[in-house]
């Protein structure tokens, strides 16, 4: 095994107190007006503009830096109708079967319910797919599986199935 190879950080101009201040207000603010988006417009977007969104998310930090994750960016709109209707199925099943009460009761004040047209409307699904295990290769133990993650127990009501739990719609 190679030892490790460290970077040095950036160097960084330290400010004055009431600067640091002032950047964490902005950025408190800044975070304060995030919303979640349940409805989208069609205006189309670019595929670099996506593609810049998924290298964004590819620089989140993961555990032993594995980055278990695959994405799949879906603008087709025969596509978009598939997973709608696939999603759909799924969140007719959750709300009316699979949702505890309590649950249900938490989701009342969001509105939220099993229709989900923006899946259409959204010129760009991006599918997030887990990779909770991968083959290790080192040369004691060939093929081995290695468990990198652990997919959320109800990732299903985010609209896939049981055996599809491990991908989320973002
Ligand atoms: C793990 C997680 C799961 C969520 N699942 C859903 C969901 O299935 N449907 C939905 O409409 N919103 C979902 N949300 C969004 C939350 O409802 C939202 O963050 C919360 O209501 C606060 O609203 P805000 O994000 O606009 O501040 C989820 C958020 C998180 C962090």
């Amino acid at each position: 095994m190679s030892p490790p190879r460290f970077v040095p950080a950036p160097k960084i101009k330290p400010l004055a107190d009431d600067q640091i201040l002032k950047r964490a207000r902005q950025f408190y603010e800044a975070m304060r007006r995030r919303r979640t988006i349940r409805d989208y417009s069609d205006r189309p977007v670019p595929r670099k503009v996506i593609e810049y969104c998924i290298r964004a998310a590819g620089t989140a930090p993961s555990g032993a830096n594995l980055q278990p994750w695959h994405f799949v960016a879906v603008s087709d709109a025969a596509i978009k109708r598939q997973i709608r209707v696939a999603a759909e199925k799924e969140e007719k099943e959750f709300y009316e079967h699979r949702a505890p009460k309590a649950w249900l009761e938490a989701l009342a004040p969001l509105g939220t319910d099993s229709n989900k047209p923006f899946l259409e409307t959204a010129p760009w699904l991006i599918a997030v797919f887990a990779q909770p295990f991968r083959t290790y290769r080192p040369a004691r133990h060939r093929g081995a599986f290695m468990r990198i993650g652990r997919a959320h127990p109800h990732a299903e009501s985010d609209g896939f199935s049981q055996q599809n739990s491990r991908a989320t719609l973002a």
